[in-house]
């Protein structure tokens, strides 16, 4: 047997990380500035995080949700407080699809109606309603066409009104950064305006804080910056620092049923105590203010590039979108100065580094760039891997 072969790779084989490095099996150093998909929010290997999964591990790995989960109970506490959103309840799942899926779900079985409104370039994930309301016809296959999403423009507020106006939608999902989508910030009036339409028509307003959430901008939430509570957060990647956990954070507003959701994986153990770690460790050292002191320097210092488009982005969610011309930059990047960053199409550098960058690094960055722009294409570094 062999994986199915879903991806294209580098073909590079990491065996170690700490902090911000990572290093390939010939003993390369690379700088990570990636985190493998924004994952790594408190940097590889963190020696807390470690050790709170080891000691978890020889206590108690896995039991299912039909006991008592004490550590369950702990870790929702600390996410209502590390959030700012103490009154709201926490349901587990294990990755960002399901988070979603379980929300448009969720919002479903509050108000009864069936349909969703999502944006244009949107990326949710590729479960069966997440990709459903996510904008890339090449990731949905035949059975998850559904006539229950509609598909708005960016930021178009009239559209936004139209849709509402037959009274028939249950949810809005929208990123409060789009990642996938390059990088794109929700303008703070357009989530304003979402959150007073679902008011208004009792639909279920969604932040999809996957990518964007767990203090990547400086704030626990991005959407945070627009000054208005969504009744739905859902969230994955960042929470676990590398272990799988996803969960939504939903307002008290919508009450639990019995078996309206379920998991078995979800909430379990050891989850927990990678959720607990990490948030006791963004806690412990401030990582949200990190994130936005660093990001907020790399972000001026980015747009000092005469070279760049533009620069878009908050915090350590940084989007660098480069000319044509500059299209090789990403991948010299990685060969030639050994620095993982991630892409959005056609030409846009992602960062989302670990919440912990320290400014060293982020030079370290800076002073690789200015020389990757610079230079020509060169044929080796091969832009498709
Ligand atoms: C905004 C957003 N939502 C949802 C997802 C899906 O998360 P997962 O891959 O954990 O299912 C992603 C993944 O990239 C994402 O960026």
């Amino acid at each position: 047997m062999k994986p199915f072969d879903v991806y294209p790779i580098n073909h590079i084989n990491i065996v170690k990380g700490q902090g911000s490095l990572v290093w390939d099996d010939k003993g390369q150093e690379y700088l990570d500035l990636y985190g493998g998909h924004a994952v790594i929010s408190i940097g590889h290997t963190h020696p807390h995080y470690v050790k709170r999964l080891e000691d978890q591990l020889h206590q108690l790995g896995f039991y299912s949700n039909s006991i008592e989960i004490p550590i369950q109970l702990e870790l929702a506490e600390k996410l209502g407080k590390v959030s700012g959103k103490e009154d709201y309840q926490l349901f587990l799942c294990n990755s960002g699809a399901e988070a979603n899926e379980n929300a448009l779900k969720l919002a479903s079985f509050y108000n009864g109606k069936k349909k969703v409104i999502a944006f244009r370039k949107a990326f949710h994930g590729r479960t069966s309603l997440a990709v459903a309301v996510t904008d890339n016809p090449k990731i949905l296959a035949p059975v998850n066409q559904t006539d229950n999403v509609i598909f708005l423009p960016w930021k178009d507020e009239t559209a936004l009104e139209q849709a509402f106006a037959d009274n028939e939608i249950s949810s809005v999902i929208i990123e409060g950064i789009q990642g996938v989508g390059g990088i794109q910030v929700a303008p703070e009036n357009f989530l304003q305006k979402i959150r007073s339409l679902c008011d208004q028509y009792n639909a279920v307003f969604i932040a999809d804080s996957v990518q964007c959430g767990y203090g990547r901008t400086g704030k626990f939430y991005s959407h945070d910056f627009a000054g208005v509570n969504a009744d739905i957060y859902t969230m994955a990647k960042g929470m676990g620092n590398g272990f799988p956990i996803g969960g939504i954070s939903i307002s008290p507003k919508i009450k639990p049923v019995y078996y309206m959701l379920g998991t078995t994986f979800g909430g379990n153990h050891l989850a927990c105590a990678a959720g607990l770690a990490v948030l006791e460790i963004m806690e412990q050292d401030n990582l949200m203010q990190n994130a936005a002191e660093i990001g907020g320097y790399l972000i001026e210092e980015l747009k000092k590039f005469e070279q760049v488009k533009e620069v878009r982005g908050r915090g350590l969610m940084i989007g660098i979108d480069l000319p044509d011309t500059l299209a090789h930059v990403k991948a010299e990047l990685l060969f030639k100065y050994h620095i993982f960053t991630g892409e959005a199409k056609p030409n846009v550098i992602r960062l989302l580094p670990a919440l912990n960058l320290t400014k060293t690094h982020a030079d370290r960055f800076l002073e690789a760039f200015s020389q990757a722009i610079k230079t020509a294409p060169v044929a080796e570094f091969n832009p498709s891997m």
